[in-house]
């Protein structure tokens, strides 16, 4: 029977590639370049030396960008106020890679290397069940024997010494991390306790804001139905960027540079535990400014407060891995429909660990100079808001009232 484990490469799931060989599976690795700096060769040799029968290196960058990041940055999702949905968002798209691999193979397994505790499981295992009802799961880290045979990381490193699988010499960084071209995510190990900062060391794509740029830079971005359409450094001038993988790397160099997009948080996992995370997002958390921007000057004002409500729904449903959902798809396309007039530019700048925005244009923009200007009478009568005001205070001065005539009781 032939299961396609979803590989890192790492210690973790290479231990998890031989056990499952030693139960008995066929193994294919598949490994997804989701934008993670990683040396593919190295780790298709290894696999193939502990006994994968395959290895599938799965470029998914543009997919990863276009279907997942662009949707996300439209939407603005962003899961309890500050966490961009880096690796909630890679989930379903690595899912995608891996069932796409396993019907090819005609394999009925397949198997990941995420913990019982985690979003991961949930995340990976939804995704392949609503893309393939039919597929069986294999999560090592929820199986009674595999637990047994590996308390805990010595374990794991004396199994892979005995099997002559490479051990990093180096001794890893005591926390655990994932990365793709949207964020790092740093977890556990020494950052387990909240009341401790983390480790200035540990952030691989931006800057400290104390050691970033002197000098400000201004971008823009155009945005076109909520999408980002193309960028153009306007301190450096340089060329406009208009591929999207294109884009968010320079994103994320430019907003690396200025340390931009550092976070570090106490967050609710699905399961119902708190886990502390430390982020960097410098392209999103620049993006997602932007956007931010440009919609509150485009959309009105009532549509923008519905589509606030869907974005906080949808950043649950993304977190909790319901990314293939119904409920999912449903507010997916009603937030598109929101973002129809969210065409524009806006210019942000990025000084020392800030993004903010300082300019916008748009040409549907519902923001009308004339009418809001202090300097000019427009269409509206200002002494038209002295009855507006007078309705709106009938409940505050009845509410008064009453609590006068009762303390006078
Ligand atoms: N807490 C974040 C999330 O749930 C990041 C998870 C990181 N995953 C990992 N395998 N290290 O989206
Ligand atoms: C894991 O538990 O495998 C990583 C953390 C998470 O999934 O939330």
């Amino acid at each position: 029977e032939t299961v396609v484990l979803a590989y890192s490469g790492g210690l973790d799931t290479s231990c998890i590639l031989l056990w499952l060989l030693e139960q008995g599976y066929n193994v294919i690795a598949y490994m997804a370049n989701i934008g993670q700096e990683e040396d593919f060769e190295v780790a298709r040799k290894k696999a193939l030396k502990i006994g994968a029968s395959k290895v599938v290196i799965d470029d998914v960058r543009k997919k990863f960008v276009n279907d997942f990041i662009w949707p996300a940055v439209s939407a603005g999702l962003i899961y309890e106020s500050r966490y961009l949905l880096g690796t909630s968002l890679a989930r379903p798209c690595i899912s995608q890679g891996l069932v796409h691999v396993a019907r090819q193979e005609k394999a009925q397994f397949i198997s990941h290397g995420a913990t019982g505790k985690g979003n991961d499981q949930v995340r990976f295992e939804l995704s392949c069940y609503a893309l393939w009802p039919q597929v069986k799961v294999l999560a090592p880290w929820r199986i009674e024997s595999f637990i047994k045979r590996f308390q805990g990381r010595q374990d794991l490193i004396e199994y892979a010494a005995h099997h002559g699988i490479p051990v990093p010499v180096t001794k890893k960084e005591p926390w655990s991390m994932d990365a793709n071209l949207m964020h790092i995510s740093y977890e556990s190990g020494v950052l387990e306790d909240p009341a401790k900062p983390a480790p200035d060391e540990i952030f691989q794509m931006t800057l400290h804001p104390q050691h970033a740029l002197e000098t400000p830079c201004k971008l823009q971005i155009n945005f076109e139905h909520g999408i980002p359409l193309s960028i153009q450094n306007l301190t450096e001038g340089g060329p406009v960027e208009t591929d999207p993988l294109q884009m968010f790397t320079v994103l994320n160099q430019l907003g690396g540079q200025h340390g931009v997009g550092r976070i570090d948080i106490v967050e609710n996992r699905f399961i119902g535990l708190k886990s502390r995370g430390v982020y960097e997002t410098p392209g999103g958390t620049i993006l997602h400014t932007a956007h931010t921007d440009l919609e509150t000057f485009c959309l009105d004002r009532e549509v923008l407060r519905m589509k606030t409500f869907l974005r906080d729904k949808m950043a649950d449903y993304v977190y909790n891995g319901f990314w293939f959902s119904p409920e999912c798809e449903f507010v997916r396309e009603c937030i598109a429909l929101s973002q129809h007039y969210v065409t524009g530019w806006v210019q942000v700048e990025l000084y020392k660990g800030s993004v903010r925005a300082v300019a916008r244009n748009s040409q549907v923009a519902l923001y009308n100079q004339t009418l809001v200007s202090m300097d000019m009478h427009g269409e509206f009568q200002p002494e038209d808001a002295t009855g507006f005001i007078n309705t709106h205070a009938i409940r505050l001065r009845e509410f008064q009232r009453f609590k006068t005539q009762l303390e006078d009781s």
